[in-house]
Formats: structure tokens, sequence, C-alpha cells
């Protein structure tokens, strides 16, 4: 039996906007096992990369996590001070950040960056950080890394700089791994060594991932469980081909629905009609509701809770629909 690696419960970050607070992820509930891959999608600007700062306690100063908890081997990180949560940071759980321009230093060459991690959390003398940092670059598909580890991010275009983020956060061999959409910027050659590089390190360390995307084809190639976000909050959980062959949330169905077949090309997710609500102006039942071609007036009026509905309990889904009809069967 793999054991729980993460255990996020209950959680809720708000932000500040003008003079009040608006919650951005609205009691999120889920669990990695060490080894699992967990794909995390829904809509841009539904929450997932909020969730994964939360958990890396990376967040805006905007902002405050204001319920939860986020257990990693049963440690809570959200009570952890800034000197502890730094020790955590790149050894036990590592990020691979949507957006590699900001998250590099601009000021520093690519080889201080990453043996600076190396050095923090390793016994390493300066030669032998220097070896991981050449063979990690290596690994991730950098065809000069001696050139790299002496450039400033500004002289690399964008994709080396996203693989020299993947190098980072690999360094230290993380017990988790978040990949906060760690293949967009890549072309398809490289993006598919990355992929094949974090099923290798997931396999030997049995290191688990969160993996947050838009690529459909990337979830089902390689996660095991798929959580789906909408307006902050999780509307869907279920084992990857149970989720791909019986989606139970409208919202869900929307999202796969119209992709013809996978691995046909479809990239992204396809569109719905309407857009994603404000944080501001939320509907006041399902926040789904008004997008959606099924909604009752109960929808409208009252928020469906997220309940289990398989007998494993691997199954979760939020809809009125779907419990009115589980009453009735
Ligand atoms: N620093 C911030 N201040 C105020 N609101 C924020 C801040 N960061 C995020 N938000 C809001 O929180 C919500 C969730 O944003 P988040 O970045 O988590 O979305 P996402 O699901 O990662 O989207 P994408 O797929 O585009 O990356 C959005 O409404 C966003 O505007
Ligand atoms: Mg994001």
């Amino acid at each position: 039996m793999s054991e729980k690696l993460l255990e996020v419960k209950n959680l809720r970050t708000e932000f500040k906007r003008d003079k009040s607070w608006v919650t951005a992820v609205n009691n999120v509930s889920f669990d990695i096992n060490e080894g699992e891959i967990l794909g995390l999608v829904g809509e841009s600007g539904c929450g997932k990369s909020v969730t994964s700062l939360s958990i890396m306690r990376l967040l805006a100063r905007n902002s405050k996590i204001s319920n939860g908890q986020v257990l990693l081997k049963g440690k809570n990180l959200l009570e952890k001070d800034n000197k502890e949560i730094r020790k955590i940071r790149g050894r036990e759980v590592a990020m691979i950040f949507q957006e590699p321009m900001n998250s590099l230093n601009p000021c520093m060459r690519v080889e201080k960056q990453i043996t600076e991690a190396i050095l923090l959390h390793n016994n390493f003398s300066k030669e032998q950080a220097h070896q991981r940092a050449f063979d990690v670059l290596k690994s991730v598909g950098i065809p000069e890394p001696e050139m790299t580890l002496k450039s400033f991010p500004h002289q690399l275009s964008g994709g080396m700089c996203q693989r020299v983020m993947i190098a980072m956060a690999m360094s230290c061999e993380p017990e988790l791994l978040i990949a906060d959409e760690p293949t967009t910027a890549l072309d398809v050659t490289i993006q598919a060594q990355i992929l094949e590089l974090m099923e290798e390190i997931r396999a030997k360390k049995n290191t688990g991932i969160l993996m947050i995307t838009h690529d459909l084809g990337v979830v089902a190639e390689m996660c095991n469980r798929v959580v789906v976000m909408y307006a902050g909050r999780i509307v869907e959980e279920a084992p990857v081909k149970e989720l791909f062959a019986d989606s139970k949330h409208p919202y869900t169905q929307g999202l796969i629905g119209s992709v013809p077949k996978l691995g046909s090309g479809v990239k992204s997710l396809p569109s719905i009609p309407g857009s994603v609500p404000d944080l501001s102006v939320m509907p006041k039942g399902c926040k789904f509701a008004p997008r959606c071609k099924y909604a009752m007036d109960i929808c409208r009026e009252q928020e469906p809770e997220l309940h289990t509905i398989d007998k494993d309990g691997r199954r979760r889904c939020r809809c009125h629909l779907l419990d009115q009809n589980r009453k009735e069967a």
C-alpha cells in the first residue's frame, strides 16, 4: 500500500481586492499518495495556481490562507515558520512554476541558482554541486549545459528558462513535485522528453506529483487520478480512466466532451459557452449553473455539496442533478 504523501484539507485562500476579501480557493481537499500523479484541471482562473502556491506557501502579499491544513507526511506546512518552510522547499517539495521568466532571479547566473539549492540540501563540495547541476541540465535536454550554467536568464529563450526551472526543481529529488503547466511553452519533442523524465523520477524515487495542465492528452497519459476545479471549488474527482469514460459533472463533460479522440492532436480544453464568474460576483447557488444546460431551480438557489459517489470513495462530484438521480435510483 502506498502511503499518503500530501493531504490538503479544507483549504481556503483569499485575496484582498480594493477593501474587501475575495475567495479564490474555497474548501479544497485532496490527497496524493507516494508515487502517484494527480492531475489538476479546469479553465483559466479557476484556482489551480493559487492552490499550488498555497501548498508551497508562496502566495502574494495581498493574500491569506484563512482555513485548512496542508499535511506533508503528516506535518502541517501551514504551521511552519519561514525558516522551517525554506528547508522543506526544494528538498521535500519542489515546484515548477507556470511563469519561468518571473521565477528565475534575473541578476544571478544559472549555475548559482541551481547550485544554491543543491548546496543547501546536500553535503556537497562546490565541484560536486557543479557536477550535479551539469547532469540535471543535461537530463532536461539542454544541449550545452556548461554554457547555460554561465548564462543569465535573459540570455536564454523562454523554453530554455522553463527547462532550467524544471532542472532546479528536480535537482534535489523532492518527495513531492508540483508542476504548474510544466511543458506548455515547450515544443512537442522537448515536452515528451520532460514528461518522460518526470515519469522516470517518479518511478525511481516514488515521487508524488501534482500535475497542473490544460492538456488533456498529458492528463490521460501521465495521471492516475484527476481533480477538476471550477470557480475555486473541486467539482469532480475520479481515477483518470473513469473520468474520461464516464464523467459525471456537466462541467467536466464540457471540458472533455468535445475532444474527438485523445491523442488526436487536440491539445487545449475545448470552450464551454459563457465564462468563469468573477470572484467578487459569484452566483448564489452552483457556480456553474449560469453556464449549465441542465440547470434546475435548486441549482440557482443552493450550492451543491461535494459528495462521494462510489463505494470505494474514489469518485466525488458536486452536482444537484447527480444527487437527485442517485436519490431516485
Ligand atoms: N495576487 C493576486 N491578487 C488578486 N487575485 C489573484 C491573485 N492571484 C490570483 N488571483 C485570482 O485568483 C483566481 C485564481 O487564479 P489562478 O492563478 O489560481 O488560476 P489558474 O487556475 O491557475 O488559471 P490559469 O489556467 O490561467 O493559470 C483568479 O480569479 C485570479 O484573478
Ligand atoms: Mg495557473
